[in-house]
């Protein structure tokens, strides 16, 4: 075609694929054509916006390596992650949610009752639940994957202070299903700023920040992996997650207790002094197929 002009260019582009095109590719192709074509039209892209934004996308691809994944925090804050999860994510379960770029594999055993606040300063919270199927039956043997930020809102991979798998876990379910560790209350903190996404964060008045969340990514044998966050209910950036990975089922509630209902079969029992909280969360698990 040589007459192209800006009326048929998107269906001029739809004829330009090879027979052999694996139909999903050109599906997804013809699909982005279609959007990205609309949106220049929409907004009536020039040329200097057209050309800022390939300068963003190059410095996000500067930025990034195997530890800093600046696109996958273009996608969170774009809100494209969390829609692409609950596309995906069964109602008869328990929400799925943003894993984030600060999960790391390898985290040693955290055994029933362990703790993972050890001497870091902050109130003590007992996160404590049972992993269940879709009819409440426990399941035995699942692994939860646990990790969160230390009180300063860092993760282990952001800060040299820490020890490398601080504030990570695996746990493993007996026949119970119960999981329960202590940990410290976790903070709101805010998403990493320093790069070009915190450019567009701030030219769009937004703030960068994430309500307070415990991580848990959950497998179990012939069980759809879970991969999730839980909230507090009185987290004040609950309605306002620069991330949209807040989901309804996912909030629950802190319940303050004093020192001397801590209960037994904790690693910390008998040591704990001071007021703690208690945090109660069922995980639900989605059967394979
Ligand atoms: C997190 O919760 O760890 C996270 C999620 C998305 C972007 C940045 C951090
Ligand atoms: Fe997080």
């Amino acid at each position: 075609m040589r007459n192209v002009t800006a009326d048929n260019i998107t269906d001029v582009f739809m004829q330009y694929f090879g027979p052999d095109t694996d139909p999903r590719m050109r599906e997804i192709m013809q699909s982005l054509a279609t959007h990205l074509h609309a949106f220049a039209r929409d907004v009536n892209l020039t040329h200097a916006e057209w050309q800022r934004g390939i300068e963003f996308l190059e410095a996000a691809g500067r930025v990034s390596d195997e530890t800093r994944h600046e696109f996958v925090l273009l996608s969170d804050v774009l809100g494209l992650s969390s829609l692409v999860d609950m596309l995906h994510s069964s109602a008869a379960g328990t929400s799925s949610s943003v894993l984030g770029p600060f999960h790391i594999s390898g985290s040693p055993p955290l055994p029933f009752g362990g703790d993972m606040k050890r001497h870091y300063e902050g109130e003590v919270l007992l996160a404590r639940g049972t992993v269940t199927d879709t009819a409440g039956n426990p399941i035995e043997g699942a692994e939860i994957d646990i990790w969160q930020t230390a009180p300063n809102g860092l993760y282990s991979s952001q800060d040299e202070e820490q020890d490398t798998f601080s504030f990570h876990g695996i746990q493993t379910t007996a026949a119970d299903g119960r999981y329960g560790f202590t940990t410290v209350k976790p903070v709101s903190y805010t998403v990493p700023t320093d790069g070009p996404v915190g450019d567009i964060l701030r030219a769009t008045g937004r703030h960068p920040w994430r309500p307070s969340h415990l991580h848990y990514i959950v497998k179990a044998p012939g069980f759809r992996p879970l991969v999730t966050e839980i909230f507090p209910d009185d987290d004040p950036y609950l309605d306002e997650d620069t991330v949209f990975g807040v989901r309804g089922d996912l909030v629950m509630k802190y319940e303050p207790h004093p020192a001397d209902a801590f209960p037994e079969g904790y690693a910390l029992s008998g040591t704990v002094t001071e007021p703690f909280l208690l945090a109660e969360f069922d995980l639900r698990l989605v059967p394979l197929g």
